[in-house]
């Protein structure tokens, strides 16, 4: 097994998260797959939001929980997407919602909140076959108390 080195960051209001989020996504190569780990209120859309703004996304960004996906032009040609599957129930249910599309997309940077819902899509192999999701960048994020958020974040390349 081999131990993949990290970086701990801690932010203290939700615009530090969210300016954390904006350098986050200059270090983000395109396919990227962001999974967002963390409680209710943890500040996974904050962070999210900040990627698209470091991506170049103007419009706003808000949670797409019922939506379960929202998708934004980013400038030159690229996409940003943005999943919260807090209301989807497990791998099949997404597989059944079409989420390939957004897990494997080259021209996109994909943020997942709640990835905890689909463990076996997420995982080094995929099921039935498919390609395993190459490009992850699994974050976890504590609350410490009302406003301080700690953040593990994968080593980026470069
Ligand atoms: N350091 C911080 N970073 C991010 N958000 C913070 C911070 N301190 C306070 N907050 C507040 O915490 C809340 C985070 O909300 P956010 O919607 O981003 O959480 P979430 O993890 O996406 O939750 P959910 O699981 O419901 O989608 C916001 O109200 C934000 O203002
Ligand atoms: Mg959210």
């Amino acid at each position: 097994m081999t131990t993949t080195p990290f970086t701990i960051l801690q932010t203290s209001c939700a615009e530090e998260t969210e300016a954390l989020g904006r350098r986050l996504a200059a270090l983000l190569p395109p396919g990227a797959v962001v999974t967002l780990y963390g409680n209710l209120g943890a500040g996974k859309t904050v962070l999210a939001r900040g990627i698209a703004r470091g991506l170049g996304v103007a419009e706003p960004v808000t949670s797409p929980t019922f939506a379960i996906v929202q998708e934004y032009r980013a400038p030159g040609g690229r996409w940003f997407y943005h999943l919260d599957l807090y209301r989807i129930r497990d791998d099949s249910d997404a597989l059944a919602f079409g989420i390939e599309e957004y897990l494997f997309n080259p021209a996109a940077v994909t943020v997942v909140e709640w990835p905890e819902r689909i463990p076996g899509l997420l995982a080094d192999t995929g099921p039935d076959g498919m390609p395993a999701c190459n490009l992850l960048f699994p974050v976890h994020i504590d609350s410490l108390d009302e406003t301080r958020r700690r953040f593990r974040i994968p080593a980026m390349p470069g």
